[in-house]
């Protein structure tokens, strides 16, 4: 893997306040790894569109297909949404179904929600059908996310070093 490639961090949530954004935020702050590139809001992508043609694909699109391609693998923290992955990320690997980007792309899932389970493996399912790669020691359910945070905001130390562990060893597949 060459080195300087970037872990992308794709958050599900389409909230402004999100617990998982927060959770990914303080992780990375606090570890001090600087080389990645957070998708924080999913609300930029239109709508899957089985009618455009690759002409017409959104730029946004182009540019988030793009960044997936050159990462040196993806970290997913999202939460479920009725039992589900929340539409907007559904939205966004939709775009990614005629693709390669996540051919072998190595993965992190993390899913903290309120519950969350059926959202995890959907999630682990949809990306493995589109080629990517994850192992169990790169995915964690976390649940009732939003009693993890501690009136000034602060994530509890459990679940902080649980994720931070998760972020580290998989940080360690790329040598970055
Ligand atoms: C539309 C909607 C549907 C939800 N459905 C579920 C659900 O099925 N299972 C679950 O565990 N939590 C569900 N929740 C609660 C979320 O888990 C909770 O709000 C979580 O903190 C959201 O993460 P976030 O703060 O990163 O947005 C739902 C929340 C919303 C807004």
């Amino acid at each position: 893997m060459p080195p300087g490639k970037k872990i992308l961090i794709i958050i599900g949530s389409a909230s402004e306040n999100s617990s998982n954004q927060k959770l990914m935020e303080q992780v990375l702050e606090k570890t001090g790894y600087m080389n990645f590139q957070m998708y924080d809001d999913l609300s930029v992508f239109p709508h899957f569109d089985t009618a455009l043609t690759d002409d017409d694909t959104p730029e946004e699109v182009l540019k988030v297909r793009e960044d997936i391609k050159n990462s040196a693998g993806v970290i997913f923290s999202t939460p479920e949404y009725i039992f589900s992955i929340p539409g907007r990320l559904k939205n966004l690997l939709e775009w990614c179904v005629s693709t390669t980007v996540f051919s072998a792309k190595p993965v992190a899932v993390i899913t903290a929600s309120a519950s969350g389970e059926k959202g995890h493996e959907e999630l682990l399912l949809i990306l493995r059908t589109l080629g990517a790669v994850t192992d169990d020691k790169h995915q964690a359910l976390i649940k009732g996310i939003k009693g993890k945070f501690d009136s000034n905001g602060l994530l509890e130390s459990n679940t902080f070093a649980k994720v931070s562990k998760l972020v580290t060893d998989f940080r360690t597949l790329f040598h970055n």
